[in-house]
């Protein structure tokens, strides 16, 4: 399907997210011919520069983020020619006028507001749009996270932003739903009949969901120290992907459809208390270690990090549905920085048989699993158990492998480039609506409460490894494993 004509605003538009994703992904839709001949994009900065100056910079900054072949002089240069740069205060009503000139006063054009900018300017940025009559009806805005650091200010975001843009209007973005396999698992799920009769309590013993970074926190402290790998990662990236594994059927794939399954999934949490929090979750920092065997800084040590900050940079926990479909299935969430390894993965772990009629007992059979797998590459695997060969009947596990990188040899698209073209479509299932994104923060809360009146440091890890030794009790408590830990020595 064609797009139709827009006018792409990107506040925050000479920022960090601009430069590393966005722009390198309307770059990349461009050269792909997906953006019409007169579309445009319009970066919105504080800076005061001209046009010659922010085109320069955007070709020293976003340009090295692009892999592509197709970054030739000749495409980079017919692409920055849609670019329009307009420098205003976001705050302050008066200097929009570059903004209103800079816009097409065309019904037929849609415009698209990304405020890439701190979650504190949301409504203000929202009011001034009003004001100038640039809120219109063929509009969209895209909210960009941080949205909100606990749920009175989510509520309050929802609640400012709501009053100029009607809930279809706003696309509140996590890029993990951009994920191409994130998507896949929905295939998986509802395009087979074989999974969904055992994606139940009574099939699978245990769900694993690991994101874990090499990254540090980079030159980010300013954001991460008052944000932290709980607010960062779980409350959205790591939620949104327990709630495709664990949502209902939805009746297709429309926005509410969608939505409202992952909502129920938000709201059957169980929630914790002082006590059971204490005993499911446990938070660590970063010290000193070896990545890749880099040495790397202490998370206190790195530019600008408080000394004693108690940030943490780790989280692992156990989570439970209460549904008839998964209550008592423990759901381990995990995600740090500074890890032994960079990956994103879904482990989803079937019960034991029940009876082992070959000659070897039922502890030497491995339970199936099926591990989904988003990053760095992206697949399935289905662990089974199979015979090997020759005589007698002696079983070990097996594999079969899905590879989609090797299977779909189509060209994939970064999750910016995925969830920009469905903004543009006008498609929001894969954005998350405003009571979902409230039923997140509604779950989270007890923790953040918690954690704030309690002074103790989260615990120290060494850099390079899974984060600290109770991480590994946590989940051990209940006999199990994380995934590289139950994983057979080279
Ligand atoms: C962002 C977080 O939302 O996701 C970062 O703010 C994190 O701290 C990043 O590094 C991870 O995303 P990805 O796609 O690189 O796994």
């Amino acid at each position: 399907m064609a797009l139709s004509d827009f006018d792409l605003v990107l506040f925050g538009g000479s920022g960090d997210l601009a430069m590393r994703k966005l722009l390198p992904a309307m770059f990349s839709r461009d050269v792909c011919g997906d953006l019409p001949p007169t579309a445009r994009i319009v970066c919105v900065g504080r800076q005061e520069s001209t046009q010659e100056e922010f085109i320069n910079m955007v070709t020293s900054t976003a340009r090295p983020h692009i892999k592509s072949a197709k970054a030739t002089d000749d495409n980079w240069n017919r692409f920055i020619a849609r670019i329009t740069y307009v420098a205003l205060d976001a705050t302050d009503v008066a200097t929009y006028h570059g903004l209103v000139d800079a816009l097409r006063n065309d019904a037929g054009v849609t415009r698209v507001y990304y405020l890439a900018t701190p979650p504190a300017l949301f409504s203000r940025i929202c009011d001034n749009l009003k004001d100038k009559g640039l809120a219109t009806a063929n509009s969209r805005v895209v909210l960009e996270k941080p949205l909100g650091r606990d749920l009175a200010s989510a509520k309050q975001i929802n609640k400012e932003v709501g009053k100029v843009f009607e809930e279809h209007q706003i696309y509140r973005i996590d890029h993990y739903l951009g994920k191409e396999t994130v998507q896949n698992l929905l295939a998986l799920r509802f395009g087979n009949i074989l999974f969904e009769p055992l994606w139940r309590r009574e099939w699978i013993s245990d769900v694993q969901i690991t994101i874990a970074e090499k990254l540090g926190v980079g030159n980010r402290i300013g954001y991460y120290d008052t944000s932290g790998a709980l607010r960062d990662m779980l409350q959205n990236h790591l939620l949104q992907l327990l709630c495709i594994v664990a949502m209902e059927p939805p009746t297709s794939t429309s926005p509410d459809a969608v939505r409202d399954s992952k909502l129920q999934v938000l709201r059957s949490l169980k929630r914790f208390t002082p006590t059971t929090l204490a005993q499911n979750i446990v938070r660590g920092q970063y010290r000193a270690g070896h990545v890749d065997g880099k040495a790397v800084p202490s998370y206190r040590d790195e530019p600008e990090a408080p000394q004693n900050s108690r940030t943490e940079t780790f989280v692992a926990m156990k989570a439970e549905i209460d549904t008839w479909r998964w209550a008592g299935v423990p759901f381990y969430l995990r995600t740090g920085k500074r890890m032994a390894d960079g990956l994103a993965e879904i482990v989803v772990r079937f019960k034991q048989i029940p009876h082992s009629i070959f000659n070897q007992p039922t502890s030497s059979f491995q339970p199936n699993s099926l591990v989904i797998r988003l990053q760095p590459d992206e697949g399935l695997r289905m662990n089974l158990m199979a015979k090997t060969p020759g005589e007698g009947m002696r079983l070990k596990p097996a594999e079969l492998e899905l590879d989609f990188r090797e299977t779909f040899k189509a060209p994939r698209m970064d999750a910016y480039e995925r969830l920009l073209l469905d903004v543009l479509r006008g498609q929001l299932t894969l954005f998350m609506r405003g009571d979902e994104l409230e039923a997140a923060w509604e779950w989270v809360e007890p923790i953040l409460t918690n954690w704030e009146q309690d002074d103790t440091a989260p615990l120290p890890y060494a850099s390079g490894t899974w984060g600290p030794a109770a991480a590994s009790a946590l989940i051990g408590r209940d006999g199990l494993q994380w995934r590289e830990e139950a994983l057979p020595e080279d």
